[in-house]
């Protein structure tokens, strides 16, 4: 492994095709390790994680998500799928913000990063029902779900509805840099 951060930026995409090999357990921790070192607002740390591996819990779980439409049905191929969820007991708000949708997202999105560098893809998934999914998981009132997203390695053979989705929602299609961002003009 030999590549920059801007790479692993740069090349990560969605991955909705998974093999079926399982992720050691060694990557499976670095990807953890890389979510607990996320800083947080007050250093709340608000996250939690439920991680599945096993195959059967996995096709069960797919099933249980109270589905919406079909954007999530691919979860049940991969090796591993990660509940992101958040304790709102850890909350930080501030200007009438909810920070543990910040902190988390932060969280989550560095264990995918670092997924990526092992080579490992995965997809954030809003695609659920939380009512029915925390029933499912039997979760305490205070977390809520942020996201949930799988982790494996990429089948080299996309489907066609994941060639369709990221024909109109890749990462190709990125909005120009000016339309994001503005210079102040010194005074
Ligand atoms: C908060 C969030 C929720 C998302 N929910 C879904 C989803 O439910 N289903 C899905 O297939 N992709 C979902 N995505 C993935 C986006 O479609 C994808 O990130 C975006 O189109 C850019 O493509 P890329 O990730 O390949 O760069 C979600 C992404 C984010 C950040």
């Amino acid at each position: 492994m030999n590549h920059s951060l801007m790479d692993i930026i740069n090349t990560r995409h969605s991955v909705r095709d998974y093999s079926p090999k399982p992720i050691a357990e060694a990557e499976l921790s670095t990807i953890l390790e890389a979510g607990r070192l996320a800083p947080s607002a007050q250093n709340r740390q608000p996250w939690r994680y439920i991680v599945f591996t096993d195959p059967a819990q996995i096709k069960a779980l797919a099933k249980n998500t109270g589905l919406v439409g079909m954007s999530n049905f691919f979860i049940k191929d991969a090796p591993c799928v990660i509940i992101a969820c958040a304790d709102t007991k850890k909350n930080v708000r501030i200007n009438n913000q909810d920070y543990y949708l910040v902190d988390t997202a932060i969280s989550f999105q560095q264990m995918m990063l670092v997924a990526w560098e092992l080579g490992i893809g995965s997809c954030w998934l809003a695609a659920f029902s939380e009512k029915v999914l925390a029933k499912y998981l039997d979760i305490p009132k205070t977390w809520r779900i942020v996201a949930l997203s799988p982790f494996g390695y990429p089948k080299d053979e996309k489907r066609l509805f994941s060639k369709a989705i990221s024909a109109f929602a890749g990462s190709s299609k990125r909005q120009a840099l000016e339309d994001m961002v503005s210079f102040r003009k010194p005074q």
